[in-house]
This record gives structure tokens, C-alpha cells and sequence, in this order.
């Protein structure tokens, strides 16, 4: 196994990079508050995985949705294991993220020359909000619809604009069919592409930066 490694490596040539990549000198005294950070990357890696999977099965139609769910839980081998990993990483994703936020706050770490590293982890936050917004619908339910169209109400509060923005998200008058499509390609698509790439840019600066000093 080692020699096979070895030889894939002489010509993949990946190790040596990544180590160096990965083994980097952290400044002393740091906490487990400091693996917050990692454990949401983590999350995310788990909702990647199971949403590919899922989407093997689920239906994005107002007639199928709803029977798609039910047959990933009855009849797909491991469906409602796979279903029930995607929800509960979505919601200790979201409170790890939270979590992050306030080690970060805390530790006064959003200051020069990190904050943009701020500003950029800020927006991954609205993307994992707008995330389990759209992931909620797609069970296509009565909760999943009124939550929706509770929603998507509030959008019309907005002045001037409001009436068409909430057309724009809703895609009608009413949540619909076509709200469904809507919701489950910007759930699978647009935003899995914001997060992998504001992912990247946060990274990128970590690993020039460094992590902040203790105060
Ligand atoms: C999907 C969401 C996020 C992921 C996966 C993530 C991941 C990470 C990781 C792995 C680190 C290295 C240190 C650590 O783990 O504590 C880090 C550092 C940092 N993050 Fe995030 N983060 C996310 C969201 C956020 C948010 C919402 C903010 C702020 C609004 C933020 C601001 C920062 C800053 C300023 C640093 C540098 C901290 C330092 O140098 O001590 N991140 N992030």
C-alpha cells in the first residue's frame, strides 16, 4: 500500500504541497473554541455528501416532490439515514457557524489586517441563512409551504420594490410549482457555487494571514 502510494505520488505529486499546506505554526494558548471554524467546514463537507445523494431521488416537481420524499424514507436503502444526516448537519452547521462568529468576536481576531476575512465570512453566513431557507421547501408539506409563503411575504414589506421582488422569488402570486424549481436550483446550485468559492477566498486569507494572536 505505502509503495503504491509512493508511486502515485511521483507522479501526482500531491503530498509534499498539502503538507505543507495543512502544517502551519498556530500562535500558543489556543482553544477548543478555536476548531468551531473547522467543525462548520466539516458540517459542510456532510451536506455536499448527502445533498449529492439525495438528489438522486428527489423530485423537484409540485407533483412528485412530496412523493419523492415519502419514497426516500420508506423505500430508498438507507434514504431516511441519509435524509436525517443532510437536516441535522444543516442545523449544527448553522450553530457552529454561530459559534465561530462569537470565538472570533471574542478574541477581537476580525481586526487589521483580518477584516475582510470578516466581511467574506459574514456573507458565507447569509448563504448558509438563504441555504436552510431554500432547503426547507423542498419536502414540498403543508409546513414546509406556509413557512414558505410566510416568508416570502415579508419580502412585500419592502418599500417600492417589495411586490416585485417577492414575484422575482417566488417566481408567481402564490408559492408554486415554480417556486419549487426555483428554490431547489438555487439550493443545489447557486448557492453550494457562493459558498465553495467565499470558502476558498476565507482559506486563502487564513493561510496567508495566519491565525490572530491571543490578546
Ligand atoms: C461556513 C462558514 C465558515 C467556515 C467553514 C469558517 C471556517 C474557518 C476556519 C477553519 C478558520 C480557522 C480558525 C478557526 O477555526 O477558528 C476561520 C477563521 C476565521 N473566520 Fe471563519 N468560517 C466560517 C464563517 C465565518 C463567519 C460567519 C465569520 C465572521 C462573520 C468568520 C470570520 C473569520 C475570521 C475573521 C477568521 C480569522 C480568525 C483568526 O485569525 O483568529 N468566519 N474560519
Amino acid at each position: 500500500m505505502g509503495r503504491m502510494l509512493a508511486w502515485l505520488d511521483e507522479r501526482f505529486h500531491v503530498i509534499k504541497p498539502h503538507r505543507r499546506f495543512l502544517q502551519r505554526r498556530i500562535p500558543d494558548g489556543l482553544n477548543y473554541a478555536y476548531c468551531f471554524g473547522g467543525l462548520a467546514f466539516t458540517f459542510f463537507l456532510v451536506l455536499a455528501g448527502t445533498g449529492l445523494l439525495l438528489s438522486i431521488y428527489y423530485i423537484p416537481s409540485e407533483k412528485e416532490a412530496y412523493r419523492s420524499i415519502v419514497m426516500i424514507n420508506e423505500t430508498v436503502l438507507f434514504g431516511w439515514l441519509i435524509r436525517s444526516l443532510h437536516k441535522w448537519a444543516a442545523s449544527f452547521f448553522i450553530v457552529s457557524i454561530i459559534l465561530h462568529t462569537i470565538r472570533v468576536f471574542a478574541t477581537r481576531s476580525y481586526r487589521p489586517p483580518r477584516e475582510l476575512n470578516w466581511m467574506v465570512g459574514s456573507l458565507t453566513f447569509l448563504v448558509a441563512m438563504a441555504s436552510a431557507f431554500t432547503g426547507y421547501l423542498l419536502p414540498w408539506d403543508q409546513r414546509a409551504y406556509w413557512a414558505t409563503e410566510v416568508g416570502t411575504a415579508m419580502i412585500q414589506t419592502i418599500p417600492f420594490a417589495g411586490d416585485a421582488l417577492m414575484l422575482a422569488v417566488r417566481g408567481s402570486n402564490e408559492v408554486s410549482g415554480a417556486t419549487l424549481i426555483r428554490f431547489y436550483s438555487i439550493h443545489v446550485l447557486f448557492l453550494p457555487l457562493c459558498m465553495g468559492l467565499l470558502l476558498w477566498m476565507h482559506f486563502h486569507m487564513i493561510k496567508r494571514q495566519g491565525i490572530a494572536k491571543r490578546l
